[in-house]
């Protein structure tokens, strides 16, 4: 499905027209992987637009960038202001947004220190539920991939670098050509890790249980607010080693996150799990979930970051208009030959 074009992209601290977002070709990213995002719900409330754990998903970004000495030169709050702006000035009532700090157009050698680092941001309208339009009520069939996570200590995990998803495209594309909808992947221990795109929970004898950060998975936002939402439901709950055989023992499995929200499973390897539809706690962490993310529930613990449509700062008081040479892009570099 084709993307659908919104007005502005947010780059370096400025909006430009969507068409206007280019990269050269030899930029150090296109050929390296030198990038780290995000992905970021912005959900349709009563209230307005409202996106979720906002902070969190860019302390994230920042992170991922800090571990990969590409620390970007704007502070977290700008980072989630420029998100507001962007909903605000697309007119977005809900969206999806991406933030990413990558390495642009400077030298073509594997060093990237002469690499500009470049902030850009965009948004777009997305409707189409990531693992299927029955996914989240009926739940999905799903594999065990013959492709491992990456082992520790070669990729880190805890950064969400664009690299990384070369091993989850390898996941994905062998679920689907299988018949799958997703592929569980596991850690080079043999351990259950996650999906391609998403961290997974299981539940065994009324508990909870997601394997921990040491089995390679993304610290993914909404696991931490599954865990959360458990507390806040007396459901017990723990991080704790998985291994494969679990998965078809298990009462309930489901997976989480942005784009996959709670999404059960019902299937695994073509065996059934429990009665083979969406179990009763997956239920119940799903009415939580929607219930926040809709606006609902109350929203106790802060989670969503209201988009003030009509208020706040004027947004041509904040934001700079893009002209002339982008600051951060090195001595030599010819202006414009970045940004096209
Ligand atoms: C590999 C992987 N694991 C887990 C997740 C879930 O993380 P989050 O809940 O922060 O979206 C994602 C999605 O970003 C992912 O790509």
């Amino acid at each position: 499905m084709t993307v659908k074009k919104t007005d502005k992209i947010w780059h370096n601290g400025a909006f430009k027209s969507w068409d206007d977002a280019q990269l050269h070709v030899v930029s150090h990213v296109v050929s390296y992987g030198s990038s780290v995002f995000e992905g970021i719900r912005c959900y349709h409330t009563t209230e307005g637009p409202a996106i979720f754990r906002l902070r969190d998903h860019m302390q994230r970004l920042r992170n991922s960038a800090h571990v990969y000495r590409m620390d970007p030169e704007f502070s977290l709050d700008e980072l989630c202001d420029a998100a507001t702006d962007l909903i605000r000035l697309n007119r977005m009532d809900s969206c999806y947004i991406r933030p990413m700090i990558l390495r642009g157009y400077g030298d073509v050698g594997v060093n990237p220190f002469n690499c500009p680092i470049e902030s850009y941001m965009a948004c777009w309208e997305w409707n189409n539920p990531y693992l299927g339009e029955e996914a989240v009520h009926a739940g999905v069939d799903v594999c065990v991939s013959s492709w491992a996570r990456s082992a520790p200590n070669t990729l880190p995990q805890m950064a969400k670098c664009a690299a990384n998803y070369m091993n989850s495209q390898l996941i994905r594309m062998e679920a689907m050509l299988n018949g799958y909808v997703e592929g569980i992947a596991l850690d080079v221990s043999g351990h259950v890790s996650e999906g391609s795109g998403e961290n997974i929970f299981l539940v065994m004898d009324g508990a909870v249980i997601t394997p921990p950060l040491e089995n390679c998975v993304l610290p993914g936002i909404t696991r931490h607010s599954v865990l959360t939402m458990c507390r806040d439901l007396d459901i017990p709950a723990v991080e704790q080693v998985v291994p494969r055989e679990m998965l078809y023992l298990a009462e309930e499995v489901f997976f989480c996150g942005t784009a996959a929200e709670i999404t059960p499973i019902r299937s695994i390897d073509k065996i059934r799990v429990g009665k083979g539809g969406r179990g009763t706690i997956t239920r119940r962490i799903q009415d939580e979930f929607f219930g926040i993310t809709s606006g609902t529930k109350s929203d106790t613990h802060g989670w969503l970051t209201h988009v003030r449509v009509d208020g706040g700062v004027p947004i041509d008081e904040r934001v700079k208009v893009m002209s002339g040479k982008p600051a951060n892009v090195p001595a030599g570099v010819p202006v414009g030959a970045d940004i096209r």
